[in-house]
């Protein structure tokens, strides 16, 4: 099959998330399966041109009543593949520091444009290349018109074409002023309830799920949780009514950046037949933070954006008594600015708590190699890495029962030593403290169950290659071949 995969961030160019992680290593994985696929992704000027190609020819992009815009295009092969990735290249678009928003953490104004512009230019792209794809396969809102305007604007050269919208996150659906229906070029008849239209305003998402020929999310769990008035942010119907064609499909791991085995960024490299490794990580990280050098003090890891998705709020309201125990807690991530204040001054006071405010790949691989347990409070989470990551390095997750956390993390269980984590129901502050309370439990009183559920933590394998074959059996289905 010709896919054309699409992406606003791909590892290792650009990330704030797991759909960078995604978008870099799920195009590989399908690639090993025989198709042809390439990945197209804007130019953000973080990304230095010296190692790109530049195409010769420019290419016109239509912007419906803002005339016709000219961008640039890069190109080179993602890195330990044949995979070609595209980079489009529009200054006045992608010329900033950061991906969506501003320094004070606002979105652009003109987030709409940008990724309009950005859609139409993957499909006119497509055109200029003469690639002929059988799928194109979108990701979350900031592509997610490209459906819709395979069905109009651009019918003409994609007719016989068939798209797939991934969903990775749907509280973000990209929701703008209507005027961006004249910029699309996709006809007011669009403007309706059952496409784009919500709260008087384009609902980039909602468009996408209803003319995508299938719809994914990054897990089976999530896949019904978007049904519910609980997680589906208020489009819950509108799953409902696409029920039919949304399919469960979890994430997997590019095991060649994160597994303890291969890991050039942690101090020392073990895995599960030599676990010496991990105690030296353990002592580089208590280093690094000023901790006591203690091996045989308990350490909790946590890595992610601070946003109100990741439980911050429940990990803030029950630090202090958790820090209490005999236990060391690290934290690296950034986002909202109480939460990067209440953890800087917690780590003031609490010399068994530290907190690296900031964007550190380097420090997320040495956080994953040397805490015993990784802290994963989500109220909801569509699939969720980092766990995966954790069972890998042996760290043990401890996460809330959502989206692809439930699907992954198996409650210990002391009668049948089977299990890889701790997991807890309900949203609340105690049912938190006391999971972790628990897990520190098992830690110190049953040392061998603990060691022995780490050893099957690392045997579970969540490689690519089989979510690659389900996202291969759903192009088939909907091209019916
Ligand atoms: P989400 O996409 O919702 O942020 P995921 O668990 O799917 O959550 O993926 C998050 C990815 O981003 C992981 O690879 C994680 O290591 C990385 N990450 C998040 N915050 C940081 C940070 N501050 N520094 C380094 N990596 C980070
Ligand atoms: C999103 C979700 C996360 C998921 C990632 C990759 O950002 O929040 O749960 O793992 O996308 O699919």
């Amino acid at each position: 099959l010709n896919i054309l995969f699409v992406a606003s961030e791909v590892v290792p160019y650009a990330k704030t998330g797991g759909l960078a992680d995604v978008a870099g290593a799920l195009p590989k994985a399908i690639k090993e399966l025989g198709h042809n696929i390439i990945v197209v992704m804007p130019r953000y000027y973080q990304i230095d041109t010296a190692n790109l190609t530049k195409l010769q020819e420019p290419l016109g992009v239509p912007m419906g009543v803002m005339g016709e815009f000219w961008a640039g295009v890069y190109t080179t092969m993602m890195p330990n593949s044949k995979v070609p990735i595209y980079f489009i290249d529009y200054e006045e678009y992608f010329g900033r520091s950061k991906l969506y928003e501003d320094g004070d953490g606002n979105a652009y104004k003109d987030n709409d444009n940008r990724f309009i512009f950005f859609s139409k230019a993957v499909l006119q792209l497509s055109k200029m290349l003469n690639f002929a794809p059988d799928i194109v396969h979108a990701n979350d809102w900031h592509t997610a018109t490209i459906p819709l305007l395979m069905r109009t604007r651009f019918v003409h050269d994609f007719a016989h074409t068939k798209s797939v919208l991934t969903i990775h996150n749907l509280q973000h659906q990209g929701h703008f002023f209507k005027g961006a229906v004249d910029v699309l070029e996709v006809g007011w008849e669009y403007f309706n309830a059952h496409d784009l239209e919500s709260n008087d305003g384009v609902n980039f998402l909602k468009g996408g799920i209803s003319r995508a020929d299938a719809v994914t999310t990054v897990s089976k769990k999530y896949a019904q949780e978007i049904q519910t008035q609980e997680f589906g942010f208020g489009l819950e119907h509108h799953m409902q009514a696409h029920a039919h064609k949304i399919y469960g499909i979890l994430n997997g791991v590019d095991y060649d950046e994160w597994n303890p085995a291969v890991d050039k960024l942690i101090a020392k490299k073990y895995d599960v037949d030599d676990m010496s490794g991990k105690a030296v990580c353990k002592r580089d990280i208590q280093k690094h933070f000023g901790f006591e050098l203690r091996e045989d003090v308990a350490l909790i890891g946590f890595v992610g954006r601070f946003v109100e998705q990741k439980g911050i709020a429940m990990i803030a309201s029950i630090l202090n008594s958790i820090l209490d125990f005999d236990v060391q807690i690290v934290v690296l991530g950034t986002g909202e600015k109480w939460a990067e204040d209440f953890f800087s001054t917690t780590s003031y006071y609490r010399p068994n708590f530290a907190v690296h405010v900031g964007y550190s790949d380097a420090l997320a691989h040495k956080i994953e190699a040397a805490s015993d347990m990784f802290l994963m409070p989500s109220l909801f989470e569509p699939c969720g890495l980092n766990q995966i990551y954790s069972l890998r390095y042996g760290t043990l997750p401890i996460v809330r029962a959502t989206g692809g956390l439930d699907d992954t993390i198996h409650n210990y269980d002391e009668f049948h030593e089977s299990g890889n984590g701790f997991k807890f129901y309900e949203a609340s502050n105690d049912a938190l403290y006391h999971t972790i309370k628990w897990a520190l439990d098992v830690y110190y009183n049953s040392s061998d169950s603990f060691l022995a559920m780490q050893k099957r933590a690392m045997r579970e394998y969540f490689g690519w290659d089989s979510a690659a074959l389900e996202y291969v059996d759903i192009y088939k289905n909907i091209l019916g071949r």
